[in-house]
């Protein structure tokens, strides 16, 4: 089965051919990191245009590239949330388009299901029951998933995501936008143990995640030692180094943290780490870690397929095309479009007494 996946929920337009969830034969990503760098961070308005402008030719290309017409594709998958909406409208409507005019199947996904089967897209066979840490810059959700398409949260972010925190530490220090890959190389000239950042600890004793503490603690540091973020080509110190490397050290602590409480209860056969945030080679090697120690595989999609991409939306088409693809052309784009539709019924957690929020 061939499909066409259209993804626009934030500011990456892509397009991409994939056959049976797995082969790619064409994923293409147009970036809006230029336009949006001057301002620190996504702007939806100015997003949303760009999608606009970019969206059709983007598809065109991805086609080509896969040297194929839409005469050959036989569905197409498109975001339908969570994200911007005026984002995530351009993707909805291009596609709705598309399938009414080619007289092909729709298949609405969501974009975090998307990062879930992101490490499908190869030889990697995802084992049920599977956990699956999404951490990307609008998402830190750990997910328990016992069967395909069926998924509870266990753990999510109180605060911020972890690939936020990442952006506006990188804000704060004057390095650029996106924060993450920027604080991730400048964080290898440093020391990890520098700086004592604190890992977050929820009141009520729920393994969740929280990033905002961390935040303040480092704006705090920088005014405690009178640091100022750097002007444009100005050259990074040792001092801003040792802050990126404990910052990173911490986030990624306290990922894995939490991430290890919950393996030890659930015990699943596979573990997912993807999203954005996956490409970070600290929380890679921790992940790979603690997977090792419990004897649980860990499944990392590649650098290239853990930020957004459209390969990983048409990959999630497939492997839940029989559910997902019937709701014609009745959907509309759903800016905070949930992936949590576990019944109570779900035996792992009734045999470890775990109660969960639905
Ligand atoms: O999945 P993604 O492309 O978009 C969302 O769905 O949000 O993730 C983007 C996020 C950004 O916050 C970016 O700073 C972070 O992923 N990121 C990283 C790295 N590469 C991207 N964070 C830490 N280390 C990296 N190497
Ligand atoms: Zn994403």
């Amino acid at each position: 089965m061939l499909i066409l996946g259209i993804e626009s929920s934030c500011d990456e337009t892509a397009a991409a051919v994939v056959e049976d969830g797995r082969t790619i034969h064409s994923s293409i990503i147009s970036s809006q990191i230029p336009i949006h760098k001057e301002w620190g961070g996504v702007v939806p308005e100015l997003a949303s245009r760009e999608h606009l402008v970019k969206i059709d030719s983007v598809v065109k290309e991805a086609l080509k590239t896969a040297n194929m017409g839409l005469k050959e594709i036989d569905a197409i998958a498109v975001t339908q949330g969570p994200g911007l909406i005026g984002s995530l409208l351009v993707g909805v409507s291009y596609a709705k388009g598309l399938a009414l005019a080619e007289k092909k199947p729709i298949v609405p996904v969501n974009h975090i299901e998307g990062h879930f089967f992101s490490v499908a897209l190869g030889e990697e066979k995802i084992e049920y029951p599977a956990m699956a840490l999404i951490v990307s810059g609008g998402h830190t959700n750990l997910f328990f998933s016992p069967k395909p398409g069926k998924y509870r949260v266990v753990s999510r972010s109180r605060d911020d995501a972890a690939g936020e925190a990442f952006d506006k530490v990188a804000k704060m220090l004057g390095l650029g936008y996106p924060g993450g890959p920027i604080v991730e190389k400048i964080a290898t000239k440093g020391n990890p143990h520098a700086v004592k950042f604190p890992i977050a600890k929820i009141s009520d004793g729920k393994p969740d995640f929280s990033f905002s503490g961390l935040k303040t603690a480092v704006m705090r540091y920088l005014r405690l030692e009178e640091i100022v973020a750097l002007e444009e080509g100005e050259e990074v110190t040792k001092k801003i180094a040792d802050i990126c490397a404990s910052f990173q050290y911490t986030v990624v602590r306290s990922l894995m943290q939490v991430t290890k409480k919950q393996l030890q209860i659930f015990q699943p056969k596979s573990l997912i780490i993807a999203g954005g945030v996956a490409c970070n080679s600290e929380l890679r090697s921790l992940g790979q870690e603690i997977g090792d120690e419990l004897s649980i595989p860990v499944l990392f999609p590649t650098k290239h397929l853990s930020t957004d991409n459209a390969a990983m939306i048409a990959s999630a088409a497939f492997f839940r095309f029989s559910d997902l693809a019937t709701k014609k052309l009745t959907f509309s784009a759903d800016t905070s479009m949930r992936l949590q539709n576990l019944g109570d019924e779900d035996d792992v957690l009734r045999k470890n007494k775990v109660r969960y929020r639905l």
